[in-house]
């Protein structure tokens, strides 16, 4: 038994409960009402029809025919003469009948009859009142009673049903809570524990087969929560595992050449190259940490993309003179195709890294004397921009991965030319912080094809 499920039984038996007083209030007051006021009506109509017999024959035998009908009926009669002697009565007369009528004397009545009680739960009886005038003179009074037992019998018995209804209700109530608490509140319930073991970093969390209301809605949103909780813990520890390992090696460099270059049998030349091969490593992974750190930054989304109009074709034209010394080592022909007139939305600081990283891999991956192509289309809302080489190709098994942190081809190769791997992440990353998308085509010995989607109105 939980909480939860004692909260909303009892809301329910309360709700129960407030609708069975209200129900009973209404049928009390309103049931014995109109039921006491009909009775009231059908007495004084009966005493004035005593009455206007007695009107028309005002002799002893017609007042005993009265008081003997009324011996037989349910209801009682009380005549009195002018001077409110009790002369006929009905047998047998409800309790205290004539004491009452003996106090009622010298009351002024109307003619259309009076009621004398109707305190129906109180008293044993209802009374009405109906003077009997010959020549407008009063000559007596029919006194008409009626016992109110069956009344407040029936009253009795609709108690009796509202206590029964009402136990019948707690006992319901009762086993609502029991069934609240194993098809509501026990999903529920799972679902804390859930949370609970994923707060304290426990991600095995199985929540079973889910029904398809929101209970079952927020179960599978837990479970995918956990899931990916999971997964990003899983992948954290990798890239970890992975940036050690890759420190690993540069330093393990250092510091054999630190140690080569301390030997006191070396030339100046020979120290001097040792030296410059220290610099070099030491600046690439000086690069190495930047780029990781740019990655951290673009992960938390803790950057500003700070967007302004750029002139597509002066930008990637200026961009492109930086690789122009490079391009003529290895005789690259790159060709620049954009109208001059295009403009993208985009922060440049942040872009310049995009085509740098792209036009870097077209540069390493590809052999001498090839071409490189930048195109840039507009299309209906969008402009794409695709570096397309004619390098050496990705093989199919591998493109899935490149742009996954610190993921490289072939280790080897790009060990030799240079890189970590970071490269198309930190692309992938700043496209899509543009609010763009990055796609990649490739065939082994083909060259390769990475195409930038920006669309207008982001
Ligand atoms: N234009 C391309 N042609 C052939 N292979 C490519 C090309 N671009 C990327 N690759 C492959 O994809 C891998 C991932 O590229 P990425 O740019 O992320 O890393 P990198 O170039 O090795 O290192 P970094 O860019 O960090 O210096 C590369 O190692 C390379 O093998
Ligand atoms: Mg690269």
């Amino acid at each position: 038994m939980n909480r939860i499920s004692i909260k909303l039984g009892l809301l329910f038996l309360v709700f129960i409960l407030l609708i069975e007083v209200g129900l009973f209030f209404y049928l009390y007051t309103g049931l014995a009402g109109t039921r006491i006021s009909e009775e009231l009506e059908s007495l004084r109509l009966r005493g004035n029809s005593h009455r206007e017999v007695l009107e028309k024959h005002h002799d002893s035998a017609t007042l005993s025919h009265v008081a003997l009908m009324e011996s037989e009926a349910e209801t009682d009669v009380i005549i009195t003469d002018e001077d409110g002697k009790i002369i006929r009565t009905s047998t047998p007369l409800v309790k205290g009948a004539r004491e009452a009528v003996e106090q009622w004397q010298g009351y002024s009545l109307r003619y259309k009859g009076e009621i004398m009680q109707g305190n129906w739960k109180n008293k044993p009886y209802i009374a009405t009142a109906s003077p009997i005038r010959l020549n407008k003179k009063n000559v007596g009074t029919v006194y008409m009673f009626e016992n109110t037992k069956d009344i407040q019998d029936m009253i009795a018995r609709l108690q009796h049903h509202f206590y029964i209804v009402g136990v019948i209700s707690v006992l319901f109530s009762i086993i609502t809570i029991f069934a609240l608490s194993k098809f509501i509140t026990l999903p529920l319930i799972r679902m804390k524990r859930a949370t609970q073991k994923l707060s304290q970093g426990d991600f095995s969390v199985k929540l079973g087969a889910h029904s398809r209301d929101e209970l079952g809605q927020l179960g599978t949103s837990i479970q995918t929560l956990a899931n990916e909780l999971h997964r990003l813990k899983e992948e954290r520890n990798e890239f970890l595992s992975s940036i050690s390992h890759e420190l690993q090696t540069p330093l393990m460099y250092l510091k054999g050449y630190a140690d080569v270059a301390k030997r006191q049998s070396n030339s100046e030349v020979e120290r001097n190259k040792y030296l410059n091969i220290i610099e070099e490593e030491a600046q690439r992974l000086s690069q190495l940490v930047k780029d990781l750190f740019q990655l951290a930054q673009l992960d938390q989304h803790t950057f500003l993309i700070q967007k302004q109009n750029v002139k597509l074709y002066s930008y990637l034209h200026h961009i492109i003179q930086h690789f122009d010394l490079a391009l003529k080592e290895k005789d690259i022909q790159l060709q620049l195709n954009c109208p001059q007139e295009i403009e993208v939305n985009i922060d440049p600081e942040r872009f310049q890294q995009v085509v740098v990283n792209l036009l870097d891999n077209a540069l390493k991956y590809s052999d001498n004397g090839t071409e490189i192509l930048v195109i840039v289309r507009e299309l209906p809302k969008k402009v794409t921009i695709t570096f397309k080489d004619q390098g050496i190709g990705i093989p199919s098994t591998d493109l899935p991965y490149v742009f996954d942190k610190l993921y490289r081809v072939e280790k080897s190769r790009s060990r030799k030319s240079g890189g970590y791997g970071l490269g198309l992440s930190i692309v992938k990353e700043i496209v899509e912080a543009h609010g763009g998308a990055v796609t990649i085509e490739s065939g082994v010995g083909k060259g390769t094809m990475v195409e930038i989607l920006l669309r207008e109105d982001v």
